[in-house]
């Protein structure tokens, strides 16, 4: 299976936020498993400046949009079994930041546009491009208009991953033949268009033929209007392409046992380095140096949606617990004002560092011992993964990937690998951190074996990296492309040999994580329906078992994707429907058909759902202002 992977930021070349994590990890995951991979990102300058030496110049073309003829460089890099390449164009990319600037729009379009012109340039013709949210966004929708004249662009599928719906990539419609270089129609017809804004997004969504969110809960949330930021129409329009896949982490590099950015390296047999990381940590940041007081730590950017609204409501409450607390991060003025005037009034005991810093983060994520993020959303979040690798246990809100991956502790049946709460409510909030420091100083055995589930959560790449393969597969019509050496190479690195003529495993769901002991049936809260954020001042949801039909089969560990519920909220009182398939396994709807009969029927479909939004919603008066965001970060 040949697959070019579209992305605007990878590690180790360039980062803003989560994405880059993602697409510095899961190519070469791919290739591991049989892919051919090729990734394709802008020559940004300080990828230039820092890899212009491995850099082999292949070949150089011109990209026509619109009425511009500009110059487009290839140049690529060999790693990790996969081919980057990285399209030069001095003007557009050789800038200080990657977004932010005011003709994002052009920069992007220009980038989505020469990653169609340049195919013929790549290793291979690729079976399957695979997008990331809005700046590659314009890519499925040059293949549908290039694939209406020439045949071989039909032969491509396309698949487009949303990280954060947030930012859709939204213009003045009256810019897209001369930005986009696309016809009007695309507007009219409803494709493109979104409370009277050219949408890149909605238009990459309709056009693909498979959709997926970053983690199963997220692509469930993404139907509601509360996450969708004007976009659930749409998405319950397109569920039946509709998946949920999540991130995992690089567990090579993040590994307490041989990290050397730490400062003494521990593992689940020998904990005694964290005792050193602590100290150390405790010293690094100014907070008193007390072995048995709990570290509770933020390692985030300041913004809104990670739920500091909670954490300024009761911060007094939660600074009267026996804890201290370390943030570490920038953001919006009002949080960088209040948590710098909170941390003077608790010296020895709160501290802030106001700073995108790798090391410090390291060695939170190192000394700490409980990790706080109260996300209003989050798509999936990387952070409490990687906190739980290091044996920080995380207290988290039940939205998108932190959901999927944080089950809550239940201490008397040794279950749960940290602390979660449904409601965005700081109450709740305070509750769980309550909870979490007391069984952290009165129960030291306990938390200890709750440490030890975290650490040994499998957040690896390989698996999602599969589930991608099997979406691949659906869209292409496809076998799972692995070759059977590779195969068994895989199952001897997991432990799990099985003979070699055994067919590939493809209908079974993942298991989300393995911190749930096998033998142990679904915890009861994973399948509360928590999904819908009620507001601060509606009850909490039922905590009531869910019946016993729900649990899992004994032998196999809960895939989260069950636990979610369908689309439309269950009423407190009702257990979760539990029958809703994993979106995964689901075939996107991709008939091979010619390329204009596609984006009609879509268009249609489009153009329908947005005047029964129209109907109901207020039009939104922001333009172009979510396109030039800076992407977020973890
Ligand atoms: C975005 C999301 C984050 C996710 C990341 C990678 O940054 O906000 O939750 O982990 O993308 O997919």
């Amino acid at each position: 299976m040949k697959i070019l992977y579209v992305t605007s930021e990878a590690v180790p070349f360039c980062k803003t936020g989560g994405l880059a994590d993602v697409a510095g990890s899961l190519p070469p995951a791919l290739a591991e498993q049989g892919a051919e991979v090729a990734v394709v990102l802008p020559l940004y300058q300080r990828v230039r400046e820092r890899f212009g030496n491995e850099l082999k110049f292949e070949c150089y073309d011109y990209v026509d949009l619109a009425w511009r003829h500009n110059y487009c460089g290839l140049f690529s890099l060999e790693k990790d079994g996969v081919t980057w390449y990285f399209l030069d164009n001095e003007q557009y990319f050789n800038r200080g930041s990657l977004y932010g600037q005011a003709d994002d729009g052009e920069r992007f379009a220009f980038f989505s546009r020469a990653v169609v012109r340049m195919l013929d340039h790549f290793k291979f013709w690729p079976e399957v491009v695979h997008c990331n949210d809005w700046q590659s966004a314009l890519v499925p929708i040059y293949l549908k208009d290039d694939g209406v004249r020439e045949d071989r662009y039909r032969s491509i599928k396309t698949v487009v991953t949303i990280h954060n719906i947030e930012y859709q990539g939204r213009y003045n419609p009256y810019v897209l033949g001369e930005l986009f270089g696309l016809d009007a129609g695309w507007a009219k017809d409803g494709t493109m268009l979104l409370d009277g804004d050219a949408n890149l997004l909605k238009g990459a969504i309709l056009c693909a033929d498979a959709v997926n969110a970053v983690s199963p809960t997220y692509a469930n949330e993404l139907k509601m209007p509360y996450f969708a930021h004007r976009m659930e129409g749409i998405m319950r329009q397109c569920s039946n392409k509709l998946s949920g896949v999540l991130n995992g982490i690089d567990m090579k590099l993040y590994d307490p046992r041989t990290d050397g950015r730490i400062l003494k390296n521990f593992s689940l047999e020998d904990m005694e380095g964290k005792d050193a990381c602590k100290a150390e940590l405790q010293r690094m940041v100014g907070l008193r140096e007390e072995p048995h007081t709990p570290i509770v730590a933020m390692v985030s950017r300041l913004v809104s949606h990670k739920g500091l609204d909670l954490i300024c409501e009761v911060l007094h409450d939660m600074m009267e617990l026996p804890m201290q607390l370390v943030v570490l991060g920038t953001g919006d003025q009002r949080y960088e004002d209040f948590f710098g005037w909170a941390a003077q009034q608790y010296p020895g005991r709160m501290s802030v560092r106001m700073d995108y810093n790798e090391d410090l983060s390291m060695a939170i994520y190192a000394g700490a011992d409980l990790f706080l993020m109260p996300s209003k959303s989050e798509p999936c979040g990387l952070s409490q993964m990687i906190a739980m690798r290091y044996g920080t246990v995380p207290i988290v809100r039940e939205t998108g990937g932190l959901k999927d991956t944080v089950q809550p502790c239940e201490s008397w049946r040794d279950a749960g690998n940290g602390f979660s709460f449904a409601n965005y409510s700081s109450g709740d909030m305070l509750h769980v951190i309550r909870e979490a420091v007391y069984l952290y100083k009165d129960y030291p055995d306990v938390f200890g074996r709750l440490r030890q589930r975290a650490m040994s959560c499998d957040f690896s790449w390989a698996r999602s990296a599969r589930e991608y393969l099997r979406i691949y597969a659906t869209i292409t019509g496809q076998t799972w492309p692995i070759h059977s050496d590779t195969r068994r190479a895989l199952e001897v690195s997991e432990g799990e040999a099985a003979p070699a003529e055994e067919p590939v495993p493809t209908e079974e769901p993942a298991p989300v994580v393995e911190a749930a002991p096998a033998e142990e049936p679904v915890p009861a809260v994973e399948a509360a329906p928590a999904e819908e954020p009620a507001p601060a001042e509606e009850p909490a949801p039922a905590e009531e078992p869910a019946p016993v039909a729900e649990a899992a089969p004994a032998e196999e560990p809960a895939p989260v994707v069950e636990a979610a519920p369908a689309e439309e909220p269950a009423p407190a009182e009702e257990p979760a429907p539990a029958e809703e398939p994993a979106p995964v396994e689901e075939p996107a709807p991709a008939p091979e058909k010619p390329a204009k009969k596609t984006r009609k029927t879509a268009s249609k479909t489009a153009s329908k759902a947005d005047k029964a939004e129209k109907k109901t919603e207020k039009k939104s008066t922001s333009k172009k202002g979510t396109a030039g965001k800076k992407k977020s970060a973890e």
